[in-house]
Order: C-alpha cells, then structure tokens, then sequence
C-alpha cells in the first residue's frame, strides 16, 4: 500500500514539473508564422518582439532600445528593434506594419505621436497581436493590451516641488519670476508632466509669488516640438530678448523644464546670455541624459529625474514574457490610464530625483553611468 502511494506521489510530481517546464502555451495571440532563433527547450520565451522606438536622437530612447533588446535576447526571445528616424511618424508606421506582418507576435511601442497609430495598431488587432505601450500611452487604439511606464504625473510633480523649495515658496518668499518649457504636443506624458508640475506652482502663480513675465503659462505655448533642443534654445533666446532678461537684466529665478533635452536648450539660451553658475536660475530636468548631468555638475541645471531605463525594460521583458506563456502580467495601476477606448491596465516604475546629493548613489554606485561618462 505504501509502495503505491509512494508511486502515484512520485508520478503527480513528475507530471507538475513537466507542466512547469511546458514551452508556452498558445495564447492565440500569435496567428503568423514566427521562426524563432530561441534554442532554448525550458522556461525561455519563443518567438519574435517588435520593439518600436520613435528616435535615434535622443540618449533615452537608443538605452530603452538597448536593454529591452538584450533582456528580451537572454530570455530566449528574437527581437526587431527599430527606431522611427528622428521622430519620423510614417516611418514608425511602415515599421510597425512590417513587424506585424514579418510574424512578430507581441509589439512594444513607444510611439512618437499617441494619436497616429490607430489605424496601423487595427492591423495588430485582427492578427491577436498584443500590444504593450512602452513609456508613452498609445491613443485611441483598443489594440493596446498594456502600457509600462513611469509615473508621469510623479515626474512633474517632482519638478514643481524642486522649484517650491529651492525659492523658499512654502515659507512665503517671493514673488519670483519663473518660465516653462513642456514637450511634444503629440506626446500623451506631456499632460502629466506639464500637469503634475503645474499641481505645485499654479497656486502660487495664482497668488501672485510665482510671476511668468513671458506670459506663456499654457500647455500649448510653452510646447517644444519633438522634445528639440535647437527649439526649445530658440524659444528661451526669443523669451530672453523679448522680457529683457539677464545677469544685468531682468531677474529669472526659476525655469520648469519638462525634461533634460528641453532644459539643454534652456541651459544654452541662458550661457548665451551671460549667465554663470553663480546667478543660475533653479533649472528642472528629467532622464539624467550624460549632457545634463554635466550641466549640473557644472551649477548649470539644478536636478533631473532619474527614470532608471534598465528597470522599465526589465518590467516589459516580464509582462510580453507572462503573456505569451498564457498568464496575467503584474499591473500596478488600473485607473489613470484612459486612451479613448477605454482604461489601459498599466505598471508604473517610480522616478527619482536627482540632484548633486544623490547623483553618485543612483547613477554612478547603480552602475547606470561610469565617472568617466560624466567627465
Ligand atoms: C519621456 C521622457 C523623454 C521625452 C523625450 C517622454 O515621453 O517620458 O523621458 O525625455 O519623452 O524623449
């Protein structure tokens, strides 16, 4: 009696571990004839990822590229990784059109303009292709499945709180003369960024301690197309001139710059001008780009937020990996994410301040940046 019981035990067992060891079930998800270079016969993902990045141009985005490639490639995965010119949307189109139909059978999309993929995504739809928007939530698209990014809203707010502090607002001080610069209009974050930013500073514009002698305080205006940093230069020298700013002009206390390649521009315009680390205006910033940590260890730019691009690559090789082999991928956040056709279920990493304080712990200590990539 024990010798059968130790037998049908030992044959359960056998059984479980077979089922773990399975090769991915079919989500039915994946309708194309996908050739995988996977050689892996255990846990490893089978099949091909469309990664879709919109540029080339900016540092974020050739590391997002780069980590998501390697950790998909470890995990057992093939993957086409194209980058969409610089910020070229029809050649972002034609990319994904060709990922869906060279047999890619998950896509991860950072897309340029949120709103322009809507037709091209239907395509992945009738395929069962899912879809993950990868950092920028993708529009009106029921093809989108899930969306990885960080919490936008948290980054603005970050940035609005480094201004409150540094100028003293909580505690009264002021009034102050501030200018703003956000992103591309097409670029979903930028309502959050812009937003969470505006959460802080709009009381105090309101009151009268935060004053924008350009008088550029809307969304709209205060847009950089492209996120360009020749643009965003553009704007400040045009705002520098027009307000009469200046280490011997008009005083500029603060600057809420949405990100690192718009506060470069910023930072320009203001060198140009004359300003010097001592009469620097408390500059924001976001992605710790090498440039701008430069700037910062130069007294050029007073902190960026640190979005560790190895983590959200990371988290997006786990969820496409949890679906194709038939289960749930971790969510964190099942409200704020609407696209128009309905709440995309979404995890969301968290972004860091950095200043001079922290920047060796979290970029040098982490092994995110090198001494020497600083110098
Ligand atoms: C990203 C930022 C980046 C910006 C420009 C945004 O969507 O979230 O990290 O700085 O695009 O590339």
């Amino acid at each position: 009696m024990k010798k059968v019981l130790i037998l049908a035990l030992a044959v359960i067992m056998v059984v479980s571990l077979g089922a773990c060891g399975q090769k991915p079930a079919d989500t039915g998800a994946n309708t194309s004839t996908t050739t995988s270079t996977d050689t892996n016969t255990g846990e490893g993902g089978t099949g091909k990822i469309g990664i879709s990045m919109p540029t080339q141009s900016l540092q974020r985005w050739n590391q997002d590229g780069a980590n998501m490639k390697s950790a998909f490639e470890a995990a057992g995965y093939e993957v086409d990784l194209q980058f969409g010119g610089d910020n070229d949307i029809a050649t972002q189109v034609s990319q994904i059109e060709n990922m869906i139909s060279g047999g890619c059978s998950i896509l991860v999309i950072a897309a340029i303009d949120g709103e322009s993929l809507t037709t091209v995504l239907a395509g992945a739809k009738e395929k069962n292709i899912p879809v993950i928007a990868y950092d920028r939530l993708i529009m009106n698209s029921d093809a989108v499945t899930y969306y990885a990014t960080f919490d936008n809203t948290l980054v603005g707010q970050r940035q609005g709180e480094y201004i409150e502090e540094a100028l003293g607002l909580k505690s009264g001080a002021g009034p102050f003369n501030i200018e703003l610069i956000t992103g591309d209009p097409g670029d979903n974050n930028v309502n959050f960024f812009f937003g969470g930013a505006m959460s802080v500073l709009k009381p105090y514009i309101d009151s009268g301690k935060l004053v924008v002698p350009s008088g550029q305080t809307e969304q709209l205006a205060v847009a950089t197309e492209g996120w360009n940093t020749e643009k965003a230069q553009a704007r400040f020298e045009n705002i520098i001139s027009s307000v009469g700013y200046g280490p011997n002009g008009k005083k500029l206390d603060a600057v809420m710059a949405s990100n690192d390649s718009t506060a470069q521009g910023v930072t320009n315009a203001l060198v140009n001008a004359g300003y010097t680390k001592d009469n620097f205006p408390a500059l924001t910033g976001q992605d710790c780009d090498t440039a701008s940590m430069k700037n910062m260890l130069a007294g050029l730019q007073g902190m960026s937020v640190f979005k560790d691009t190895r983590t959200l690559a990371n988290q997006v090789v786990s969820m496409a990996d949890a679906i194709v082999k038939g289960g749930e991928p971790e969510v964190n956040d099942t409200t704020t994410y609407d696209n128009g056709t309905g709440v995309i279920p979404a995890f969301l990493c968290e972004p860091v301040v950095c200043t001079l304080d922290n920047y060796k712990e979290l970029l040098i200590d982490s092994g995110y940046y090198t001494e020497a990539d600083l110098q």
